[in-house]
């Protein structure tokens, strides 16, 4: 039995899943006291558009990101940000009660996560 791999994540739940997780990301952000100010106040719309298309990308669905936005570099796409360990501790918490919302199958909800909360500690840059 091989691991279950993120590279067909987005076949396996869906454009709609994925969308209803980078969503339910996004409708926290605001009152976060954390992330909140971090994010564009006028620019949230774009910008779950950009977390979604990079997770589709990145779990196997159209490539629309790479051809909007290029190369993800996202260590240096964050480093305008100060993520520290508060910061990173609260795209985590966010990102995973987003998750959970979504009641996905749990192998699949546990492959995200893994795979999003490792990135998230590769993000950290103060
Ligand atoms: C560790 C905590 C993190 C913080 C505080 C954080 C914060 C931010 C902020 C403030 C932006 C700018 C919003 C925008 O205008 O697009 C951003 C963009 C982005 N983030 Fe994060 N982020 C974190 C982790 C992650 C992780 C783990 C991923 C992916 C697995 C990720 C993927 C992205 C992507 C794809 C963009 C848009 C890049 C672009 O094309 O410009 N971030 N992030």
């Amino acid at each position: 039995m091989s691991e279950p791999s993120i590279d067909d994540l987005y076949h396996r739940i869906g454009e709609a899943k994925l969308r209803q997780v980078v969503a339910a990301f996004y409708r926290q952000v605001p009152s976060n006291p954390v992330l909140g100010p971090m994010y564009p106040p006028d620019d949230l719309a774009a910008a779950e558009e950009r977390l979604y298309g990079f997770l589709a990308q990145r779990f196997g669905g159209p490539t629309t990101y790479s051809e909007q936005r290029g190369h993800p570099r996202l260590r240096m796409r964050h480093a305008p940000f100060a993520v520290d360990v508060t910061a990173r501790d609260h795209w985590i918490a966010t990102m995973g009660a987003a998750i959970d919302e979504a009641e996905l199958p749990v192998i699949d909800s546990e492959t995200m996560k893994h795979f999003l909360f490792s990135v998230a500690h590769q993000m950290q840059n103060r």
